[in-house]
């Protein structure tokens, strides 16, 4: 069955949880469409995670449909979100519009997400038939701004937090991603607001809960203290790596069954 929208809003308002991982290629893709995961993302962190950049500001809308195209085509009941890159929406709605026709366009995505309090753009795409994803707390594009990887809305910041997550609802947003705000604000922006909230380093109250892929795999050289490594995937390929160099040197791969007569 296809996830929409609507089956997040279902899933809110039967209280059952749903959960989202980051992808950037067709392989992963179709592994965490097939393991059932409700929402895959097209992170720009794909900026840090492929690309190698140290923030996510350099990345392109190019780089995006790129990588979105890519998800798009391997997830068949996913919904599939686009992230919109840095400067691809911050000048105006109008540009904020036409950067996400194309994104829809090109990647044949259901939804993009767009970072910070920005109502204005978020009502113009929706108004224009495009669902969008908000994203507040620590939005990784204004990490500069942000003075690095902090946690956002703690004390009087609380309060403005929950106002933007209501003026994003008003906007028309689906769902809104909450990034390292304490646990007890995320818990009081799910209860308020009707669209479903996706946590990460939010605590357990979000109605979803999305950690970039390599975090969870195990993958990345470091990872956050909110990611819970599923499996240690970083230190499986270096062991196998080892062990193929090995029999490459000593001639015991490949063997008769892995050649031609
Ligand atoms: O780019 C990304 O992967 C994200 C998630 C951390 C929510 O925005």
């Amino acid at each position: 069955m296809k996830i929409r929208t609507g089956t997040l809003a279902n899933l809110k308002a039967k209280q059952e949880k749903f959960a989202c991982l980051t992808s950037y290629d067709a392989l992963t893709s179709q592994i965490f469409d097939e393991a059932g995961i409700e929402v895959i993302l097209v992170g720009d962190s794909a900026g840090n995670v492929v690309l190698g950049y140290e923030t996510t500001v350099p990345v392109t809308i190019d780089q995006m449909v790129h990588f979105g195209k890519a998800v798009s085509q391997a997830a068949k009941s996913a919904l599939v979100v686009i992230d919109m890159p840095f400067g691809s929406y911050e000048i105006s709605s109008s540009q904020a519009l036409d950067s996400a026709i194309r994104i829809m366009k090109e990647t044949s995505a259901d939804a993009v997400k767009l970072e910070g309090a920005r109502p204005e753009s978020i009502k113009a795409l929706v108004d224009a038939g495009i669902p969008v994803m908000g994203h507040l707390g620590f939005t990784p594009q204004s990490v500069n701004q942000l003075s690095g990887f902090k946690v956002q809305g703690r004390g009087s910041d609380a309060e403005k937090l929950l106002a933007q997550a209501k003026a994003l609802e008003s906007a028309g947003a689906f769902a809104i991603v909450l990034e390292m705000i304490p646990a007890g604000l995320a818990a009081e922006i799910t209860r308020a607001l009707e669209i479903p909230t996706i946590g990460i380093g939010a605590g357990a109250e979000c109605d979803g809960q999305i950690l970039v892929w390599t975090d969870f795999a195990g993958l990345s050289d470091r990872s956050p203290k909110f990611a819970k490594k599923y499996l240690e995937l970083r230190s499986s390929l270096a062991d196998a790596a080892t062990i193929y160099r090995d029999e490459v040197k000593s001639g015991s791969f490949p063997k008769t069954e892995h050649s031609f007569d």
